[in-house]
């Protein structure tokens, strides 16, 4: 393949590198279009085919249905390691030894105590206010109660402000929760494991011993491996551009949550029950959702199929469909809502319009199942995919800060009015 690639404007020439990345992707090097042409751009609206860095962190190959953490497969990764361990793999880019692990928890429990006084923020939102808003703003809170900021070029402050998130964001998710339940803020336990004090923080209740249930464990802990790190999706993109203007770790991490919020990225696992129940008290009629969905004049989408990058398979789909499987028979559950998303998954996936689109369930079309079998309510299914995507969020933000990367800003080609005079209130 030729290093080069020629781009002609107005029958001028001009020369670009051709990039190629570790696992032979191939980009154009465009950094000096706009001086060398006198400031032409490019147009790629939702960035469908802008590589926006280079990074050393996942690698995910849609066509072929690849994901890899640091070269690590994700099905190796969800059989054989556990959250805290991708975590460690994800930030600081080796699987930890032993003492490395015992000591990066150990570090993480050491800053995980939550200022007393952010329960009084929590306390001024309804109970029914959606868990990631609740999120988003007590994460941005975290910030005020932590106003120095990080110096990036000190390895030991980073790793600081990276124990601290990772210790107090698990905190905040499940007081999220408990503030939607009514049920008493809870603290962490440091004798317990990661995922497991997480679980113990969200279910405990205040007149009951708590008994760990190993199949909920082992099930969160695979989900939250699975969710871990997507590489330029729209939250990991938001917090990298957030992160580019030098805002702190958790003004950027804030910005993420909202940016996971929406139902056409992580809100879709919310969107996906609530679709398969709504198509449950319509009498489980699969076809007449699959027709709508098809119809361009109604705004109805599958909530859980396609990708913008994976166009063959989700590898986490398939990974969660199993789980989800193994989950609901360890717990003795008949979840009426697995049939339908079965049927609707074979229906959708024999039929033209989804076939000919490379349309297929993505990983929020079964983690809902899981969570509803853990017990976690419907809006707090977001909160547990952010609760997943912290590693990576935080990983490509101390990525993008050690390079030193410039602000994000890209450049727009405007069509509004060109210049006119100014119309007198009187004349308008
Ligand atoms: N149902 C029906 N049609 C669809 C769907 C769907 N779920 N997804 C895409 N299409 C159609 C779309 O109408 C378009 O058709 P046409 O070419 O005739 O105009 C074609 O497929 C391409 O769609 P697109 O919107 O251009 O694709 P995109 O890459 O911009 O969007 C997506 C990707 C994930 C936003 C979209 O597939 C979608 O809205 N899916 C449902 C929401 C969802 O499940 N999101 C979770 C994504 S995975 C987890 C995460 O990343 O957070």
């Amino acid at each position: 393949m030729s290093d080069i690639a020629i781009l002609e404007v107005n029958g001028i020439k001009y020369e670009f590198p051709v990039i190629v990345g570790a696992e032979n992707e191939v980009s154009i090097d465009i950094k000096t279009l706009r001086s060398v042409t006198g400031g032409v751009t490019t147009l790629d609206p939702g960035f469908k085919n802008t590589s926006s860095c280079e990074s050393a962190i996942t690698f995910l190959d849609g066509e072929k249905g690849i994901l890899r953490y640091r070269g690590y497969s994700i099905e190796e990764l969800a059989d054989k390691s556990d959250f805290l361990e991708v975590i460690y793999l994800l930030i600081f880019g080796e699987l930890p030894t032993k003492e490395e692990k015992s000591k990066f928890h150990k570090d993480i429990q050491s800053k995980s105590l939550v200022d007393e006084d952010v329960k009084k923020i929590l306390d001024g939102f309804p109970k029914t206010a959606h868990p990631m808003g609740v999120l988003s703003a007590l994460t941005s809170a975290l910030t005020a109660f932590n106003p120095k900021s990080v110096d990036v070029k000190s390895e030991q402050d980073m790793y600081n402000a990276i124990c601290k998130i990772l210790g107090k964001f698990p905190v905040l998710v499940a007081w999220a929760y408990r503030k939607e339940e009514g049920l008493p803020l809870a603290y962490g336990d440091n004798s317990l494991g990661y995922v497991e004090n997480f679980i113990k923080m969200m279910f405990e209740l205040p007149n009951e011993k708590f008994v760990m249930n190993p199949v909920v464990l082992d099930a969160l802990d695979k989900l939250l491996i699975l969710h871990a790190d997507h590489e330029q999706n729209c939250s990991t993109s938001t917090v990298r551009v957030v992160g580019s203007s030098h805002a702190g770790l958790f003004a950027s991490i804030s910005a993420g949550i909202s940016a996971l919020w929406g139902p056409l990225h992580g809100g879709a696992n919310q969107a996906v029950i609530e679709m398969l129940e709504d198509i449950k008290a319509d009498g489980g009629d699969y076809q007449k959702y699959i027709e709508k969905a098809k119809d361009k004049n109604d705004p109805f989408r599958l909530m859980g199929f396609g990708h913008r990058v994976y166009k063959n398979f989700d590898p986490r789909a398939n990974i969660i469909k199993v789980a989800a499987e193994e989950v609901l028979n360890d717990l003795g559950i008949d979840d009426p809502v697995l049939d339908i998303a079965r049927g609707l998954a074979q229906v959708a996936l024999s039929d033209e319009y989804f076939k000919s689109r490379n349309l297929y369930p993505n990983v929020d079309f079964y983690s809902g199942i899981i969570y509803r079998a853990l017990g976690i309510p419907v809006p707090m299914f977001t909160a547990m995919f952010a609760l997943g995507r912290l590693p990576g969020w935080i990983a490509q933000w101390k990525e993008m800060r050690s390079r030193n990367e410039p602000i994000s800003r890209p450049r727009q080609i405007y069509i509004g009015e060109t210049l006119r005079p100014f119309v007198e209130e009187s004349k308008r």
